[in-house]
């Protein structure tokens, strides 16, 4: 994927617009619950002041209504942590779309782009006026890349140029380096609570991966489509000619999804819930899968140890619960050791390898929930598509 990068152009004196992602998880009282995506953001944002340029900071929070703006829409909380991470003051600008007073050197935040008339609609209008603020445009906003928006798309259409930031370079380069280019054997693990959620994901990927690994309630259709008996474990029937394509269509190019000769269940999903580990064979009519049983996980750990790129997103088991927990520790800690590339992605997934005290050992965590869905489903994200015409033209 060719785009124009922040990084290779000279900033000084210019306008630089970025738009950012700080659609971050907030605690009931507004502060801020985890900042990973702001710090994600800061080294565009530095580099751009660094370089003089005056630097406008835009995003998105939530799915406010257009026109309003109520206190909760705010990003008061996330200009204020941005300000403490670049060590200066980084004033918040209201009704910002006829014009924005920055100076070379100086960062700016915007008041919440959505709550702009036809942001949501990517009105052209409203992105022609944008695009006037500022000489470079640059999407660092890789978690809503999939959204087509004023300030996510049309913009980039208008702005005199039209490039990508950092972060959003990085994640294009790590989802191309693992999806479109891979070192293979390719191990793809997905997992969830339900096939139908990620079923354009399964089928997008049975036909690039060598081994796709099912975990969470997404194994539990998988095993049923086998002829396993679950018991009252969380799954979808309807679902089962889906799988049994997927796995078929896997088969059919030489290609393996394990299934867990040795599970974890319980009787009850609770966080005192009873763990009993037993061969899948025997699970019983009143049992829960939860997790995979210990020979199983050594079967995916040896598969993680040969793969040559890995990229997961789901937790295998009920990790949220410890007993229910070993199936994704163990995974997470396998990934973390082998040689292969690994990127992870998706909410459930990251507070995993947080848990289990990976993150640094992952090759790339993508800052994308649905964005990074989406690209794992072989769609083209309309923020990135856009850039890539530009630097076409
Ligand atoms: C996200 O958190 O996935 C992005 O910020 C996109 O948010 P949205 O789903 O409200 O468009």
């Amino acid at each position: 994927m060719q785009v124009l990068k922040l990084t290779d152009l000279d900033l000084r004196g210019k306008r630089v617009f970025i738009r950012a992602d700080f659609n971050v998880p907030q605690n009931d009282d507004g502060s801020i619950a985890d900042d990973t995506r702001i710090r994600a953001t800061v080294p565009g944002i530095r580099a751009a002041r660094d370089a003089g340029a005056a630097v406008m900071v835009a995003s998105h929070l939530g799915r406010p209504t257009e026109g309003e703006c109520r206190p909760e829409d705010s990003l008061a909380p996330m200009a204020a942590r941005l300000s403490e991470l670049l060590g200066c003051p980084v004033p918040l600008k209201k009704d910002w779309t006829g014009g924005v007073e920055v100076k070379p050197g100086e960062v700016v935040m915007l008041e919440n782009c959505r709550c702009n008339k036809g942001e949501k609609k990517d009105d052209d209008a409203l992105a022609r006026k944008l695009a006037a603020l500022c000489d470079i445009y640059a999407n660092d906003a890789f978690g809503a890349a999939h959204r087509a928006e004023a300030t996510t798309h049309a913009m980039a259409k208008y702005a005199p140029i039209a490039c990508a930031g950092p972060l959003m370079a990085a994640e294009i380069d790590a989802l191309t380096r693992s999806l479109r280019d891979p070192a293979r054997p390719l191990v793809a693990i997905v997992a969830g609570s339900k096939v139908s959620t990620k079923l354009t994901i399964l089928e997008a990927l049975a036909g690039k991966v060598d081994q796709l690994v099912v975990g969470g309630g997404i194994l539990n259709t998988f095993l049923l489509a086998s002829g396993a008996h679950i018991g009252k474990s969380l799954a979808e029937p309807g679902l089962v000619g889906a799988a049994n394509k997927v796995m078929a269509a896997i088969f059919a190019k030489g290609g393996s999804v394990p299934l867990p000769t040795d599970v974890v269940t319980a009787k009850t999903f609770s966080k005192d819930a009873v763990a009993e580990c037993k061969p899948a064979r025997e699970v019983t009519p009143d049992d829960m899968i939860l997790d995979i049983g210990p020979h199983s996980t050594e079967v995916i750990e040896s598969i993680i140890a040969k793969a040559g790129t890995v990229v997961w997103n789901g937790p295998i088991g009920v990790f949220e619960f410890d007993q229910f927990g070993e199936g994704t520790r163990r995974v997470a800690e396998a990934i973390a050791d082998s040689k292969a590339y690994s990127i992870a992605g998706g909410g459930d997934t990251l507070a995993a390898i947080s848990k289990y005290g990976v993150a640094d050992r992952i090759s790339y965590m993508s800052t994308g929930g649905g964005a990074f869905l989406e690209f794992l489903e072989g769609k083209t994200l309309p923020a990135i598509a856009v850039l890539e015409e530009r630097a076409r033209k």
